[in-house]
Order: structure tokens, then sequence, then C-alpha cells
């Protein structure tokens, strides 16, 4: 801990990718990771390990412990006996714990973009300027929180809830571990986090950072493997909360087991945004947030924009101008500085947006993908746009979670919102307009947690983010991100 005196969340430009390394040899990364409990690396009971990849090129990152019932038991034995002496602290020195954590994510910034990049495909100049950077932010932003919590709910008296498991996604995973975390522990519980089994590493690095911080052992516990091992936590006994981001299928076997438990639950699951654009918008404008909404992080975002209704009038302009915004896409090695479409996630997940493309071909929609080459290995999809898809299209009703985004056109006000509600989902939205008055309207009216009014994916640690229907329930972010880590009377 040389240098935590470092306070500026404009750090951006400190960092140059042009000395930034290109593969593991350049960076603290181990052969093999164990699991994080009571403040130490311990090997797992199971003794089996998996691969974690570079869906990039398919190369071998590092070993990961997989988790089982018994080390699942020891991670929630020990976030359950941090419990007093975490809460025997003052608030601001548990403020100051969480203070230092923020500042040793930004000051290892470069290092956590990389291995972000890395491990699980997204383009480097993401990692570099959104996820690493709003992770610092979150835990900066719920620091700040932790000996204020009464002004937050004035008149109520407020408890933490005590052990908390979080289960988080693989499109984000720095970040959800820090909208997860920070909160938590801030508001005086224990954690135990389990990341996804593709991208555990930079939980793991923070595993390592909250070790450097010296965070009190058990307070924060990270546990790795896939979905048995994210049963096991959700079923375990003496857990107090969940917190899980991922799809509504698992949200919904979660909350079965949940039942009848004194479990309070928050879920963020699946989305099917739509994006909708008036005759009235500044185009241009609206094009590049139509292509951000849907191509940031290879669509691989919760609240992307995936439908895009376009006033009916101006159709033929905004095809036209998205087909050429959609050559100029370089899609290709995540680590080029370049690059704005990076790797599929996983060999599982191209086959699923496979899936939807060959569904949408049966279905006979008409579609244009972009012209450039992808590389040979790894796994990549070139950004794809189906137009005149009907609202009963499986395209137009399922999330895809991939770059592929359908198009729909609307004449009247009422029409779209119509359309733009009749899905399962509610998490976001976005309207592109010159009128204030239309977009206050469009905001009251459509049924999802976060309306964004000409622009798209704008994130920031003071606002909450959420859903309605089956993309969950809860709030994170923000003040309202607290209600989820709270008892109150
Ligand atoms: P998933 O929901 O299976 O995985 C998310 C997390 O849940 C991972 O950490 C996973 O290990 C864990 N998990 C899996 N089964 C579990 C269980 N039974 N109990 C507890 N934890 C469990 O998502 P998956 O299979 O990786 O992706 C499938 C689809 O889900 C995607 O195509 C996308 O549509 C959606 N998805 C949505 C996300 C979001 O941000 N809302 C994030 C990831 C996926
Ligand atoms: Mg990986």
């Amino acid at each position: 801990m040389s240098k935590t005196n470092s306070f500026s969340l404009h750090f951006e430009t400190d960092w140059k990718y042009a000395d930034a390394p290109e593969s593991r040899d350049h960076i603290d990364l181990k052969e093999q990771y164990e699991l994080f409990i009571n403040g130490q690396f311990q090997k797992c009971s199971s003794a089996k390990y998996f691969d974690s990849i570079n869906p990039a090129n398919e190369t071998f990152l590092a070993k990961i412990a997989e988790a089982n019932r018994e080390d699942i038991d020891q991670a929630v034995k020990s976030a359950k006996s941090a419990l007093a002496q975490w809460q025997k602290l003052q608030a601001k020195e548990r403020a100051k714990y969480i203070f230092r954590i923020a500042r040793l994510i930004q000051e290892r910034a470069r290092e956590f973009s990389v291995i972000e990049t890395l491990d699980g495909g997204k383009p480097i100049k993401e990692s570099r300027d959104i996820d690493i950077p709003l992770a610092a932010a979150h835990f900066f932003y719920y620091a700040g929180w932790a000996d204020k919590l009464e002004y937050a709910f004035p008149g109520k008296s407020v408890k933490p809830i005590g052990v908390v498991a979080q289960i988080i996604p693989w499109n984000f995973p720095l970040l959800m571990a820090a909208w997860k975390i920070a909160p938590a522990i801030a508001c005086g519980n224990t954690v135990v986090l389990k990341p996804a089994e593709t991208t555990s590493l930079t939980a793991l690095k923070l595993a390592e950072l909250i070790q450097d911080a010296g965070l009190p052992p058990g307070v924060v516990n990270i546990v790795t493997g896939a979905g048995e091992t994210g049963a096991e936590l959700v079923n375990h006994p003496d857990i107090d909360k969940i917190a899980f981001t991922g799809s509504t299928e698992v949200g919904k076997l979660i909350q079965k087991s949940v039942a009848g438990r004194n479990v309070k639950t928050t879920l963020e699951l699946g989305g099917k945004a739509a994006n909708i654009i008036f005759k009235d918008a500044p185009i241009e404008q609206a094009v590049e947030g139509i292509i951000n909404g849907i191509f940031f992080n290879q669509g691989h975002v919760c609240c992307a924009g995936s439908r895009l209704f376009i006033e009916e009038s101006i159709e033929k302009e905004v095809l036209e101008k998205l087909k050429w915004r959609l050559e100029t896409l370089s899609v290709g090695d995540p680590m080029d500085k370049n690059t704005d479409i990076g790797a599929i996630n996983s060999k599982q997940q191209l086959d699923t947006i496979k899936k939807y493309i060959k569904i949408a071909k049966e279905e006979g929609l008409k579609g244009f993908e972009s012209n450039q080459s992808i590389p040979k290995k790894g796994f990549y999809c070139k950004p794809t746009i189906f137009t005149g898809v009907s609202q009963s299209s499986r395209l137009a009703q399922e999330e895809i979670f991939g770059p592929v985004l359908v198009v729909q056109t609307f004449r009247t006000i009422d029409e779209v919102i119509e359309k733009a509600n009749n899905t399962p989902y509610g998490l976001s939205a976005g309207v592109w307009t010159d009128k204030g008055s239309k977009a206050f309207n469009l905001s009251s009216r459509l049924k999802a947690g976060v309306v964004w009014a000409n622009t798209f994916n704008k994130f920031d640690p003071t606002s909450p983010f959420g859903g309605f229907k089956e993309s969950g329930f809860g709030r994170e972010g923000g003040l309202q991100g607290l209600d989820a880590y709270l008892k109150m009377d």
C-alpha cells in the first residue's frame, strides 16, 4: 500500500493504452486460484478446478477452484462470525476500509482493465473507461454513506441485515461485484460473493486487494464455481439476504428456493429494452445512441436497447445511417484500443446468439450484418440488424444478449407505448426527441425501471437501477440501493 493518496475519479488520462501489456506474461495472474474465505486463500475441499479461458482466442488463463457445500458452509460461517466485529466498529471506521478499497482499485485500474478484457472479451476501451472507473466510483459512493445511514431514512431506525449471499453474472464482472459488495458492507453486513464461472478473475484480484486493504477477515468472502455452487449458497440456511444478477430463469429458481424462508431478496434479471426514435429527434445523435445501446459490450447488457422503434416517416433515413455506421464498427481483438465490438463471452453464449439468428431466418426476417471479417479463432459475432420485425416474433420478445438489433416502426405515441410495454420484461428504455414534454410523457408511461432521454446506457452510482415484471425487483445504486441491505423499524 504505497500510494493511497489519489482521490481523483477522473483518472482515465493517467492510463495510456500504449504501454498496456498484451498478454498474461506482463500482469500478475496466477496459474491457479483458490477460494477467499476468512481473509485467506484456501484450497477447495473437492480438489476440483475448472479453466478460465480468454474468449478472444480460446487460450488458457487460469485454473479456478470449484466450491462445494462444505466450502460454502465455511464461507457463510466466516461471514457470520465476522458480523459482530464489523458492526462493533464505528461507522466512520468501516467507511475508511471502503474508501481504501476504492483507492486501491484506482491504483490498479490498468491491471484490472487488462484482466477484465482478457477473461471476458470486452473491448479494452470499455474496461478502461467504464467498468473499472465505475467500480471504484461505487466503492467511493457507498463509503460516503456508511456513517450517514440515519440521514438516508429519517425517522427510522436502521440495522444491517446480516450475512448476504451475492451472485453475479459475466457481463460486467468487477462492476457487478462493486454494485453488490460496496452497499452491503457500508450498511454493516458481511458478504459471500460468487462470480460467474467464465469471469472469476477480477473478483479474485479484488480479493487480493481486499487483503491488502486490511479489511477484517470474513467481512468479504469470495467463492468460485458454476450454477451448483451458486445453488449451494442460495440454499444455505444461515444467509439473511440474497442479491442476484443474471438470467430470469435462475432468478425464478432462487425465488422458489427462498419461499417460506426469512431471506430478503433482490433480483436483477433480463431485459428487452425499447429504444424509441421520433422524427423530431437529433438524428445523428440518435443513431450513435442506437449503436451504443445495442453494441456496447457486444450486447451482453441486461438493459441493452435491443428493440429499436423508428417513427415511420424517418425509417429509411435512420436505416441508411445505421447501415453506414455498422460498417465503421471495428470487430475483433478486444485488447486493441480501437476495437468497438470484442469477443462473445463464451461458446455457449455464441451458440445462443446463433440460434436466434437462425430463428430470424426461419421466420423470414430481413436483415443485414456488417461486411468486416472476424478472427477465425475465438468467439465472435458480426453486428446484425433485423428490420420489419413483428411484435410476435421471438426476436422481439426474447432476450438475445448479443449484438443483434430488431427494428419495428410506429405512427403514434400510444401505439409505440403499447408495443414497447408488450414484453415480459421491464428494465430500461430510451426515448429520442427534441421535445421535453414528449420525453416526460413517455418516461412516465413506459413500464421500465430506467428511462433514458436522448442518451442510453449511462450509469452512475447515485442513480438507482432495477426492473419491473420479469426483469426482477429491488433497486441497486443510489440511496434506494441502501434499502436492500438494511432492516428498518
Ligand atoms: P445465469 O443466470 O445462469 O448465470 C448468472 C450467475 O448465476 C452465474 O454466476 C451462475 O453461476 C449463477 N447460477 C447459475 N445457476 C444458478 C443456480 N441454480 N443457483 C444460483 N446461482 C446460479 O446466466 P447464463 O446461463 O450465464 O446466461 C444465460 C442467459 O441469461 C443469457 O443469454 C442472458 O439472456 C441472461 N443473462 C442476463 C444477465 C443480466 O445481466 N441480467 C447476465 C447474464 C445472463
Ligand atoms: Mg474467461
